[in-house]
């Protein structure tokens, strides 16, 4: 039995679903769940038995053993990996393309959705990802597909970069962004698409505040 109000938030990397997820669940008082930071733990550690990003074989026995949850301190999403809090090595790019690999594999999958669907069972939540609307949450309250154009969040992603003083490679970013889009779209599980009943939101040319206001007007 559902319980929680729940926000379902999807879309392409780099649309802006996390800065915007938190802030509309910091207005409401909602849970922020990142499900994107699962996946991405599933595949830290992965990566650190050693498995290749191609051996789907090897993905689906493993993670099985992978002991994987959620806690929230001082209203912060942490992923432990087996009590480790691993939040600090999730945001790299070689985990990113890991999970974009490892997240195609559905006994991954169905591990981390039980996981989703407990935690909104229980709360208020505001849960952003691929397949939320779709899959995991499909009697949410309220549906956003959040997209922008690959040039806009190649440069949000470039300028992100450059911030912390990393080199970045504008046209690089975005035809990872272009990759790692159709490998979304295109996987047999769960692919990345809009729910028929999710609003769509276009922030190319819209501010975050924007958007964030168009979602809580949305909210009950
Ligand atoms: O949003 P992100 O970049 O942190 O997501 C990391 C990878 O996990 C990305 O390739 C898509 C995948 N993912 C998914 O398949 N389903 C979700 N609900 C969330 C993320």
């Amino acid at each position: 039995m559902k319980t929680g109000y729940n926000v379902a938030i999807d879309g392409p990397a780099g649309a802006g679903k996390s800065t915007v997820a938190k802030r509309v669940a910091r207005e409401k008082g909602y849970i922020y769940v990142d499900t994107g930071a699962m996946y991405r733990a599933m595949a830290l550690y992965l990566i650190r038995k050693g498995i290749a990003p191609d051996d789907e074989a090897r993905i689906a026995r493993v993670c099985r053993e992978a002991d994987i949850s959620i806690e929230y301190r001082e209203g912060e999403q942490v992923v432990l990996l087996a009590g480790e809090n691993v939040n600090a090595f999730l945001r790299t790019e070689e985990v990113g393309n890991m999970a974009s690999y490892s997240s195609a594999v559905p006994a991954v999958r169905k591990k981390l959705v039980e996981l989703q669907q407990d935690l909104a069972g229980k709360a208020d939540v505001v849960m952003d990802g691929r397949d939320i609307g779709t899959v995991v949450l499909p009697d949410a309250d309220v549906k956003i597909y959040l997209t922008a154009s690959s040039a806009v969040r190649a440069e949000r992603r470039y300028l992100e970069l450059r911030e912390k003083g990393e080199e970045a490679d504008l046209s690089k970013i975005e035809q990872d962004i272009i990759e790692r889009d159709y490998r979304d779209m295109h996987r047999e599980h769960s692919p990345l698409c809009q729910a028929p009943d999710a609003v769509l939101l276009d922030s190319s040319h819209m501010s975050i505040e924007e958007v964030v206001e168009r979602i809580v007007s949305l909210c009950r």
